[in-house]
């Protein structure tokens, strides 16, 4: 029998946000070829696994997560063959990969939903989706569009479909047969390809109450009824999923969960997957106070689960951690959650420390952008193409064909300065920053017995594991460092003249 805690539970996963990854092939979109021609870059971070955001074939109204077959690649993306390649050349360097499972819609585009729509009223094929007559002249229920706009959209006869999300991401019906079986049958698909583990998207999203009632205004509070986020019945979903990961071994499922940890814990059940992300995080303030509370309750939750919090440090839903906690506090929040129990999502970019980018009304790309009739400019911003070499060919790098490549969104000036090219040989870069820490956290804190917390003065927070020591200061003065141990083991930026750690700042010693 073997006791080593699985590897997916402490594990340092790096999001591949594909099509601003690299690209292979010259048109602009980063693809599977790109991330096996720069698989060294991760293998050289330290990171342990990545995560592929969908690269199935899509109407590409929402950045591939409005699908059209969930078992095949877009040809912007590459071939099955690419896949298989890059899941074999992954883990001939020892990293896994996780996959992405879109369950709670398929774009309009997927034959499914072309069969309802030629269908017409009571056409059986509508029943595998979100379908009702409107009231009057209106629609089912006032549900709103998380991307905007109202959430219902009319058939063009008297029937009108949910779409949550954008008009062309038709919401399944998870009371049907036929989807239970096919979204079943896509994630053995992938797991039979090679995916360790797989991420499920809009989580919480899959049960709709019966007659859609209103959604209640103001906060959630635990035991409310909401009438499509987190719904009791959304549970026999996941724990089914979690049945059919277990076919094979080592591998694990991630639920996309926003909200407090209590929202996000049911997830976690021993029967059901094993991690959730915890991703209030991601909207804490800079803060030493605000980062402790937070922290401890995602590590609550998941231990009463028996479990461990997926720490997501960024991802392409929000704004770059570089400009939500500043350039040096972006760092010393990865160096807090690296210290800690759990696995870290280091999302794409983060690394390599890029900001939000302000992006022209005409470059946007995101449906939130028009959905929201121009006042949400949505998560473009957070997507531009990386910078790989400081070469001024108009995309640094980020395709290896020469000048002429148009990246799908722009990178703005300057971007080269922040490319791995330049960040390689910067001292104190983020991107050495960051390869610094993640062999210090492996040998030191991986395995590490749960934290204990330290006192610490006013915009401190500290704690330790075994014989480490993680410090956060996000005080108004630097941190003398004497206390807190002699060996400094890894920090997020130079200290000063004095020996103190800046805020913000985070070290680890011993
Ligand atoms: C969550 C994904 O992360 C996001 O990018 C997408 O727009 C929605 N789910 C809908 O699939």
């Amino acid at each position: 029998m073997n006791d080593a805690p699985p590897w997916w539970r402490d594990a340092v996963v790096y999001q591949v946000y594909l099509r601003s990854f690299a690209d292979s092939d010259g048109d602009g979109t980063g693809d599977l070829r790109g991330v096996l021609e720069h698989l060294d870059h991760l293998v050289e971070l330290g990171v342990e696994a990545l995560w592929l955001n969908p690269f199935y074939v899509s109407g590409e109204a929402d950045a591939g997560y409005d699908v059209v077959n969930h078992r095949a690649v877009d040809p912007v993306m590459g071939t099955l063959g690419d896949i298989d390649e890059l899941l074999e050349q992954a883990h001939a360097r020892g990293l896994r990969v996780v996959g992405d499972v879109v369950a709670n819609h398929t774009s309009t585009h997927h034959p499914w939903f072309e069969e309802a729509r030629r269908g017409g009223p009571g056409h059986p094929a509508r029943a595998r989706y979100h379908v009702a007559p409107g009231r009057g002249d209106g629609p089912p229920s006032d549900w709103q569009s998380l991307f905007g706009g109202p959430a219902w959209e009319p058939f063009g006869d008297c029937e009108w479909y949910l779409h949550l999300f954008d008009v062309e991401q038709p919401d399944l019906n998870w009371e049907h047969p036929d989807v239970t079986a096919d979204v079943e049958r896509t994630v053995r698909f992938w797991l039979d390809r090679g995916f360790d583990g797989l991420r499920f998207d809009a989580a919480g999203a899959l049960a709709k109450a019966p007659g859609y009632p209103p959604v209640p205004a103001g906060e959630r509070h635990p035991g409310d009824d909401h009438p499509y986020s987190d719904r009791p019945e959304v549970h026999r979903v996941h724990r089914r999923f979690a049945q059919v990961l277990a076919e094979r071994p080592y591998r694990f499922g991630v639920a996309e969960i926003w909200g407090p940890p209590w929202v996000g814990e049911p997830y976690t059940r021993p029967d059901e997957l094993q991690q959730a992300f915890a991703m209030d995080l991601v909207f804490t303030p800079l803060d030493a106070g605000a980062l402790g509370t937070v922290v401890r309750g995602y590590l609550d939750a998941a231990a009463r689960q028996g479990r461990r919090p997926a720490w997501p440090h960024g991802n392409h839903d929000v704004t770059r951690a570089a400009t939500r906690w500043g350039p040096e506090g972006a760092p010393a929040v990865l160096l807090v959650l690296l210290a800690l129990p759990g696995a870290t999502y280091l999302y794409a970019g983060d690394e390599l420390g890029l900001p939000e980018v302000e992006l022209a009304d005409d470059d946007l790309r995101d449906p939130t952008w028009w959905r929201s009739r121009g006042t949400e400019r949505g998560r473009d911003g957070a997507r531009v193409p990386l910078p790989w070499t400081r070469a001024e060919d108009g995309h640094h790098g980020f395709s290896p064909q020469g000048p002429g490549v148009r990246t799908w969104l722009p990178q703005p000036p300057g971007w080269g300065d922040r490319s791995v090219q330049d960040q390689r040989v910067e001292p104190w870069s983020p991107l050495r920053v960051v390869r610094a820490a993640l062999p210090v956290r492996n040998s030191a804190l991986r395995d590490a017995p749960w934290p204990t917390w330290l006192p610490a003065p006013d915009g401190v927070l500290a704690f330790r594991r075994g014989g480490t020591t993680c410090v956060l200061n996000t005080g108004a003065e630097p941190l003398p460092l004497d206390a807190w141990g002699s060996e400094l083991l890894a920090n997020s930026r130079p200290l000063d003249e004095h020996g103190r750690l800046p805020s913000p700042g985070t070290a680890w010693l011993r």
